[in-house]
C-alpha cells in the first residue's frame, strides 16, 4: 500500500478503496464521500456505474457501531444506492438535499428532432458562444468561445413542438444519510461513552437567526435553528435565508484542479461538523480532488481516503498539503 503522508492528520491512498486495506473493523467514525453516479458524466469512465454493492460492506466493516455516514447521489440512481445501502447493514436516516441553482440542464428542442425525422433543414437564427467546462491539460484546453448557430425548426410540426425538451433543469443532488446501528441494547448515551458515535452534532451546525428576528418556538437556542435537510445556493424569495447556502464549484474556478465533479469545500466542512467532532477520524473512499479531506484538515478531523486514479490523487494531496501547511487564511481554494 502506498501512502502520500507520514505523522500527519490524513492519509491518502493511491489505489482502488475495494476491501478498505489497512482499516481496522469499528474503527472510522464518520464516512463523507461522493461516489461515481453511474451516470456517466462527461463520458469519464469511473463514472460509468454505480460502485459495486461490496464497498457499502466494507464502510460498514470500519465503521464505528452508531457512526453517520453521508452519500452523494443522482437523482436518477439513488434508489439503487440506498437499497444497497440498506442490504449493507445500515439504517436509512434521512436525505439531505443539497439545492442550486447553477446545475446543467441536459435537454434539445425537439422541433428540431422532428425536423431531422422529416428531414427538412432547420433554420439558422445566430451564433452562440459554447463552454463546457475544463479539460485535463490546463487553460489551452479549456473550451470556450467555440461558436456554435443556433437554429429554430423549418416544418410546421417541428414549429409546433419548438421548446419542447427531454428533461428539467437539475436543482438539487441527494445526500444519502445512513447509521450503523447502535449494538443491541446499547443507548444513545452509552454509545457516545463509548465510542464518541451515535448521535449529530447539531450545536456547532444552527443556522443563526437574522439580526432583529423574533426568535419562535417554545425554546429558541440563542445559536440559532438546527440546521435542515436541505441545504441551499442562493436564497429563494421568500425573506431571509434560513438555510445553509453554498454555491455549486464551477469547472474552471481552479485550474490547477481538473476534476470535473469536485465538490465545494464549504459544503463538505458544514457536513463534516454535523455528524463529527474533533477527535473524529473520517473516511472518504472516493476521495476524488480531496474536497472532503481539505475541509476535514481545516476543522481539524483526522482524515483517509482513497483514489484510484493518480492525476486526482496527486490534487488531493497538494490540496491537503497546502490546507495543513497554510491553514485556512492563505488557503487558495
Ligand atoms: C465523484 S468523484 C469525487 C470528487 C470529489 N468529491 C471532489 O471534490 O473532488 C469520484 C471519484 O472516485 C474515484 N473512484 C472511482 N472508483 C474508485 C475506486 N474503486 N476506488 C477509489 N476511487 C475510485 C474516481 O476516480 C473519482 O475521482
Amino acid at each position: 500500500m502506498s501512502t502520500s503522508t507520514q505523522s500527519k492528520p490524513y492519509k491518502i491512498y493511491n489505489q482502488s478503496c475495494y476491501g478498505l486495506e489497512g482499516i481496522s473493523d469499528d474503527s472510522i467514525d464518520a464516512i463523507i464521500t461522493d461516489p461515481p453516479y453511474g451516470i456517466g458524466f462527461q463520458a469519464h469512465e469511473w463514472d460509468k456505474a454505480l460502485p459495486e454493492r461490496q464497498i457499502w460492506k466494507d464502510c460498514y466493516r470500519v465503521l464505528k457501531p452508531g457512526g453517520y455516514a453521508l452519500v452523494f447521489s443522482s437523482i436518477r440512481l439513488m434508489h439503487h444506492l440506498m437499497l444497497d445501502l440498506e442490504k449493507s447493514g445500515f439504517r436509512i436516516k434521512d436525505v439531505l438535499m443539497w439545492a442550486f441553482l447553477n446545475g446543467m440542464p441536459k435537454s434539445r428542442d425537439v422541433g428540431l428532432d422532428i425536423d431531422k425525422e422529416l428531414e427538412v433543414e432547420s433554420t439558422k437564427v445566430g451564433t452562440y458562444n459554447y463552454v463546457q467546462g475544463y479539460k485535463k491539460g490546463g487553460a489551452d484546453n479549456y473550451y470556450a468561445g467555440k461558436k456554435k448557430y443556433r437554429y429554430e425548426p423549418a416544418s410546421e410540426e417541428g414549429k409546433y413542438y419548438q421548446g419542447w425538451g427531454m428533461g428539467i433543469k437539475p436543482c438539487y443532488e441527494p445526500i444519502i444519510m445512513v447509521q450503523k446501528p447502535l449494538p443491541n441494547g446499547v443507548n444513545v448515551a452509552q454509545n457516545m461513552l463509548e465510542h464518541g458515535t451515535g448521535a449529530l452534532n447539531l450545536e456547532d451546525t444552527r443556522m443563526p437567526y437574522e439580526e432583529g428576528e423574533g426568535k419562535v418556538g417554545h425554546n429558541p437556542h440563542s445559536k440559532g435553528r438546527v440546521t435542515g435537510n436541505v441545504l441551499r445556493t442562493f436564497p429563494f424569495k421568500d425573506g431571509y435565508d434560513k438555510f445553509f447556502l453554498v454555491p455549486k464549484v464551477r469547472q474552471h474556478a481552479e485550474e490547477y484542479n481538473y476534476h470535473p465533479t469536485k465538490k465545494p469545500v464549504e459544503l463538505m466542512e458544514h457536513l463534516i461538523k454535523l455528524i463529527t467532532h474533533e477527535k473524529s477520524t473520517v473516511l472518504d473512499p472516493f476521495t476524488g480532488s480531496g474536497s472532503t479531506g481539505v475541509a476535514c484538515v481545516y476543522l481539524h478531523r483526522s482524515f483517509v481516503g482513497y483514489e484510484m486514479d493518480k492525476g486526482y490523487s496527486e490534487i488531493a494531496k497538494n490540496r491537503l498539503l497546502a490546507a495543513y501547511k497554510g491553514g485556512k487564511q492563505q488557503d487558495m481554494f
